[in-house]
């Protein structure tokens, strides 16, 4: 128990395997939210991240244009959706404990360690359940390639908190808002119920993850008394490679704290 926040969140980077990284995920995150409760935190402590988090010996990790592709209307070709999510998950597990672990050092309010560790324990329970449906329709994590690359837009920003907030939850994240609810229709077509109530957890959490984001950002741009918008074009600009893609879900992402002029002027075309 006496492991700082940040060594807490290092193990979890270095553990390969994914049930496995999840469960620690989740045993850690309960004992941080019981010691709040309780009102004695383990300190925040520091740690060396490792450049990349460890990650089970499969999926084999291949470049996004050597991946298959299914159609999505065949059993084969929802598996592989279903499989692209699990891979998503796990990636966002290590995400989370990143920035923790990563920007130990920048003094935050304890209220950014609670809400990384929450949504890091809720990325653990997207995998444990993706990971579920994957395994009632007899395949598994691990059973297809999965998108290397993942990784970049935490390498990219590693020595940037703010270019991360903007880059990860507020970009990375707010895309899965976009493009979740179509990926419910297609499961719901298919009657899958399980696959459909996986998804409508994680389309309702993700949400938490982005305000999260856009709650953090808005707090440094304070602090360092700059623009947030302006801010945000820019690191959007710098780390992001390409522009961002419509249909935009404004319900969503206005939820989430993300105003339309935040990103329309990143996307390649103009609202309609
Ligand atoms: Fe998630
Ligand atoms: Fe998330």
């Amino acid at each position: 128990m006496s492991l700082s926040l940040a060594e807490m969140a290092e193990a979890v980077l270095r553990t390969g395997d994914g049930r496995a990284k999840a469960a620690l995920s989740l045993d850690y995150a309960a004992r941080w939210a019981e010691a709040r409760a309780a009102g004695t935190p383990p300190e925040i402590g520091s740690a060396t991240p490792p450049d990349r988090p460890a990650r089970p010996a499969r999926p084999e990790l291949r470049d996004p244009r050597d991946v298959p592709r299914r159609r999505p209307g065949s059993p084969q070709g929802r598996i592989a959706i279903l499989h692209a999510v699990a891979h998503i998950e796990l990636n966002a597990v290590d995400l989370h404990w990143d920035i923790v672990a990563r920007f130990a050092g920048t003094p935050m309010p304890l209220g950014f360690h609670d809400d990384w560790v929450k949504a890091a324990a809720e990325e653990s329970r997207h995998f444990n359940l993706v990971c579920d449906v994957l395994e009632a329709h007899g395949s598994h994590y691990g059973a297809l390639p999965a998108h290397a690359g993942m990784w970049r837009a935490a390498e990219d920003t590693a020595d940037d908190l703010m270019g991360r907030l903007a880059v990860v939850p507020m970009v990375l994240e707010a895309r899965g808002l976009d493009v979740t609810p179509d990926m419910i229709a297609l499961f719901e077509k298919a009657g899958d119920a399980g696959a459909v109530a996986a998804l409508r957890t994680i389309y309702a959490e993700e949400v938490g993850h982005v305000a999260y984001g856009s709650k953090w950002f808005h707090f440094l741009c304070g602090r360092h008394e700059l623009d947030p918008k302006d801010t945000f074009h820019a690191l959007v600009r710098r780390y992001f490679h390409g522009p961002l893609k419509p249909p935009f879900n404004e319900e969503k992402r206005a939820e989430a704290g993300l105003p339309p002029d935040f990103y329309w002027p990143l996307s390649e075309t103009t609202p309609r």
